[in-house]
């Protein structure tokens, strides 16, 4: 029998970027951008273009930039809407345009206050002027999990015939379960009589933990489009992890019968990338890319491991692109051998990018003997995440211990406008704290003039040993809002500061952004 193709649909840049502090600035998204081309994701949805000018410009920038990818844009059951994904996604070769709306009575009542068919009007006269604007058109019926099965059916012919290629079923409350879903998607395939003119998609979330296993049975029944996520980040739960279908398709071949485009060895690099840029960690069992999700800790299991791989390891790290060694260079390590390392992690860097990084590197490896992969990750992430700052940390200096009361000095490197020109200014604090972190923390706040709430603060170490580079994951509250903010140092002090500046300024330039109109 013919191998069927599934498509793979990430939504990491929209859906994902719902996560509660998830978000990033356009460099970052440009980065996860290329990263998902290089994974070989089919559709990048890249965001929902009339939510914010912010991610109108960063839309519009990775459809011009991504070459081989489709780019998908969101947009709701409306001209405006629609009007202004086209103008972010029609510079790509593959431009998408990706209309939801609502088919539950609960939605439609509720949050719409519309009959059904007044919905299925809408649903139509949308599709009907995405369509006259861009061939490729993804409609999507929002809450399908929990919509009436005659009025979704009735819905999807109706899309299909004013010209919909994609016709998407999201379970977007994460409410049902796999056997049921997959009937859904049996019983849409056997009742609209012009389903094969579309392509049949799934999106699910993850809240009773089901999103990977509904997606399967939606492929085992039909459906030809799984939208996922790296990582499985997303609104509430999250949505349903691009690695573990990918993965569940590659190790199971003969049960599921279907080819992809994902180049699996290049999850590993990308689940990182991605919970670098947003802040948000991947827990240690997580399936397929979790810290252990190779590492076998009972004697029989690593007896077994060690006479032959498969006893106990269904896939092999090389698969998913896992380093074999981890060990790498050092403080005598070259030029070459650095940029080489760079090039093997899946990395594409500018000449003056690369210099500027092998400084940075050699600034470590006299702090630090040997650098890990994850050295070098840390290294690139954190120099493509400062932009354009508004504070620049230019010094600090913290003092703590038994009997001492914990005091941190702080220089700030503000740059303000001033007639039009941006002037750089120093300013300097003191503050004493419970801590040395909550010491600079205080110092900080005195020089930024910012109400800022500290929501969440983890410290782990990046790599092994002694002198591993220590990394601070936190989340700041600023009216209203979320934002991350992460800092490597072989000090945690130092580490906790620059985790600290770079959510503030992640705030202040989307605040910045927003009183300008953008
Ligand atoms: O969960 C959902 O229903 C969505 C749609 C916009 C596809 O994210
Ligand atoms: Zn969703």
């Amino acid at each position: 029998m013919e191998k069927s193709n599934v498509i793979f649909f990430d939504t990491t840049l929209r859906d994902g970027e719902q996560s509660p502090g998830a978000s990033m600035n356009l460099k970052e998204k440009l980065i996860v951008a290329n990263q998902l081309a290089a994974l070989g994701v089919d559709v990048i949805e890249a965001g929902f273009p009339i939510s914010s000018q912010g991610d109108f410009e960063a839309v519009k920038t990775i459809s011009q930039q991504i070459k081989t990818s489709s780019i998908a844009g969101l947009c709701r059951a409306s001209e405006k809407d629609i009007n202004a994904c086209w103008n972010a996604i029609k510079y790509s070769k593959k431009p998408r345009i990706h209309i939801f709306l609502a088919t539950s009575d609960l939605h439609m009542e509720k949050k719409l206050q519309k009959t059904r068919s007044q919905v299925l009007d809408m649903a139509i006269k949308s599709i009907k002027y995405a369509k006259s604007l861009c061939k490729d058109i993804e409609f999507s019926a929002e809450d399908a999990g929990r919509s009436d099965m005659d009025f979704l059916c009735k819905v999807v012919e109706a899309v299909i015939d004013a010209g919909a290629t994609t016709v998407n079923i999201p379970d977007t409350v994460g409410y049902t379960t796999p056997v049921e879903f997959g009937q859904k998607i049996a019983e849409i395939k056997r009742k609209v009589p012009n389903i094969d003119k579309t392509i049949l998609s799934v999106h699910c979330h993850n809240d009773l933990g089901l999103a990977v296993a509904n997606s399967l049975s939606a492929i085992e029944n039909g459906a030809r489009q799984v939208e996922c996520t790296i990582n499985g980040i997303g609104e509430r739960a999250g949505n349903a992890s691009l690695e573990e279908i990918a993965m569940a398709l590659k190790v199971r071949p003969h049960y599921y019968n279907a080819k992809h485009s994902i180049k699996t060895n290049e999850i590993y690099n990308t689940s990182k990338l991605v919970s670098r840029l947003t802040g948000i960690p991947v827990q240690v069992n997580k399936a397929i890319v979790g810290a252990n999700a190779f590492a076998h800790e009972s004697g029989i299991h690593q007896d077994g491991v060690l006479k032959a791989r498969e006893t106990y390891e269904i896939m092999s790290p090389a698969d998913v692109g896992v380093p074999e060694s981890l060990l790498v260079l050092g403080k005598h390590s070259g030029r070459h051998a650095f940029f080489k390392r760079i090039k093997d992690l899946g990395y594409k860097l500018k000449d003056k990018t690369l210099e500027q990084l092998f400084e940075n590197f050699k600034i470590l490896a006299d702090k630090k003997k040997t650098i890990f992969d994850d050295d070098i990750i840390a290294l690139i992430e954190e120099d493509s995440s400062s932009g354009k700052e508004t504070f620049i940390l230019n010094y600090l200096s913290a003092t703590s211990g038994t009997g001492t009361i914990p005091t941190a000095t702080v220089k700030i490197l503000k740059s303000e406008e001033d007639n039009k020109k941006i002037k750089p200014m120093i300013f300097q604090e003191a503050a004493c704290g419970s801590g040395p972190v909550d010491a600079v923390y205080k110092a900080i706040d005195k020089i930024i003039n910012m109400d800022i709430k500290l929501t969440d603060f983890s410290l782990r170490s990046v790599s092994s040993g002694e002198d591993a580079l220590g990394e601070v994951i936190l989340k700041i509250e600023y009216m209203g809002m979320m934002y991350s903010g992460k800092g490597t140092s072989t000090d945690i002090v130092e580490a906790s500061a620059k985790a600290y500046m770079q959510a503030i300024n992640k705030a202040k330039s989307f605040y910045n952004n927003k009183k300008k109109g953008k």
